[in-house]
C-alpha cells in the first residue's frame, strides 16, 4: 500500500493572480495498490467524486503511463478528502499532484519536477495551486513555455483563518467572468502591489500586507459571485487582520492575522453567512512547508 499526503493550497493572495501560492497545514490522503482493476472508494468530501475511470486521479494516473510509453496499472484508490472541493483551497491540484508521484512510485520511474509540472498542466493549467502542492511553502511563479519559480518560507507567526461557504464555485466559471484587457493602470495597480506583498513577507513588516493584498485584476470582477466578500474585508480589518482577499479563484475568503483569530472568526463567519444566506465552515491554518510526501 502506498499512501500519499497532498496538502491544500491557496492561492492569489489578492494581487498576486496566478503567480503567487502557498501550501497549507490541511491535507487530502490517497492510499494505492496496483490491482487487476480500477476501484475507488472516497471519504470525507465525496459528493460528486466518480468511482471510475472519469476519477481525476485515475486520469491523471493513466496520462503519466502513457507518458513514459508504460503498460497501465489498474490501481485500488482511497481517497481521505479533506480539502474542500471547488472552494478556492486547491482540492483538484491535490488529486493531480498525489496522481502523478503515487503513478510513479508504482512503477518505479521517475520524472523532474519540469516534466511532472508538464503533466498537471494539462489537467489544470495555472501553476499557483499546483506548485506549492509539489514543492511546499509560498512560491512565486512565472510562466514562459515552463515555470521559473522561488520558494520562500511563509512566516510562521501568521495564521489564515478561512471561511469556506456551504456553495461551490468552478474555477473555469470564476475565469469567465474576468475581461481579456484590463487597463494600464490596472495593471501597474497590481505590479506595485504585488512587489510590495512578497517584500512585507521578506522583511516581515506586516503592516504593508492590507495594502499589498489590494487587487484590480480579478477581485473586482469575481466579488458578484463571492457574496459578502465587500463586507468581510470591512469587518475583519475592522478588528485587526492585517489582509484580507479571495482564496484563489474563490469563494473561500482568506483572512491572515498575527492575533485576535478567535474572534475574527467568528464576526466575519456572521457577516459572510448574513450576506450569502448560507453556512460558512471556518478553519484556522498554518503554512506548510512541505509538499507532497509518498509513504511505502
Ligand atoms: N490563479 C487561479 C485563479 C487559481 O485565480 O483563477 C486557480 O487555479
Amino acid at each position: 500500500m502506498i499512501k500519499i499526503a497532498v496538502p491544500a493550497t491557496t492561492t492569489n493572495f489578492g494581487s498576486g493572480f496566478d503567480a503567487f501560492g502557498l501550501a497549507l497545514d490541511l491535507k487530502n490522503i490517497f492510499y494505492i495498490e496496483p490491482s487487476d482493476k480500477y476501484e475507488i472508494t472516497v471519504e470525507g468530501f465525496s459528493e460528486g467524486i466518480p468511482r471510475d475511470e472519469d476519477n481525476l486521479f485515475i486520469k491523471v494516473c493513466k496520462r503519466v503511463f502513457e507518458f513514459l510509453g508504460e503498460r497501465e496499472v489498474p490501481i485500488q484508490l482511497h481517497q481521505v478528502n479533506r480539502v474542500p472541493p471547488a472552494r478556492g483551497l486547491g482540492s483538484s491540484a491535490t488529486a493531480i499532484v498525489g496522481a502523478i508521484e503515487g503513478a510513479l512510485r508504482v512503477i518505479g520511474k521517475s520524472l523532474s519536477l519540469e516534466e511532472k509540472l508538464r503533466i498537471a498542466f494539462e489537467f489544470e493549467p495555472h501553476p499557483d495551486n499546483i506548485l506549492p502542492a509539489f514543492v511546499g511553502g509560498f512560491t512565486v511563479c512565472a510562466t514562459n513555455g515552463k515555470v521559473i519559480y522561488k520558494k520562500l518560507t511563509f512566516p510562521e507567526e501568521l495564521k489564515l483563518i478561512f471561511f469556506i461557504p456551504s456553495y461551490e464555485v468552478k474555477t473555469s466559471d470564476a475565469r469567465n467572468v474576468l475581461p481579456k484587457d484590463v487597463p494600464l493602470k490596472d495593471a501597474v495597480f497590481n505590479l506595485q502591489r504585488s512587489a510590495l506583498f512578497v517584500t512585507a513577507l521578506i522583511t516581515r513588516d506586516f503592516a504593508l500586507l492590507r495594502e499589498a493584498v489590494r487587487d484590480r485584476l480579478h477581485q473586482p470582477y469575481r466579488k458578484k459571485l463571492v457574496k459578502g466578500f465587500e463586507d468581510a474585508v470591512e469587518i475583519s480589518y475592522e478588528l485587526g487582520s492585517l489582509a484580507t482577499f479571495l482564496s484563489g479563484a474563490g469563494p473561500t475568503i482568506c483572512s491572515i492575522t498575527q492575533e485576535n483569530e478567535e474572534i475574527i472568526k467568528e464576526k466575519v463567519r456572521e457577516t459572510i453567512e448574513k450576506a450569502c444566506g448560507c453556512e460558512v465552515e471556518t478553519k484556522i491554518l498554518r503554512a506548510s512547508n512541505e509538499g507532497v510526501k509518498v509513504y511505502g
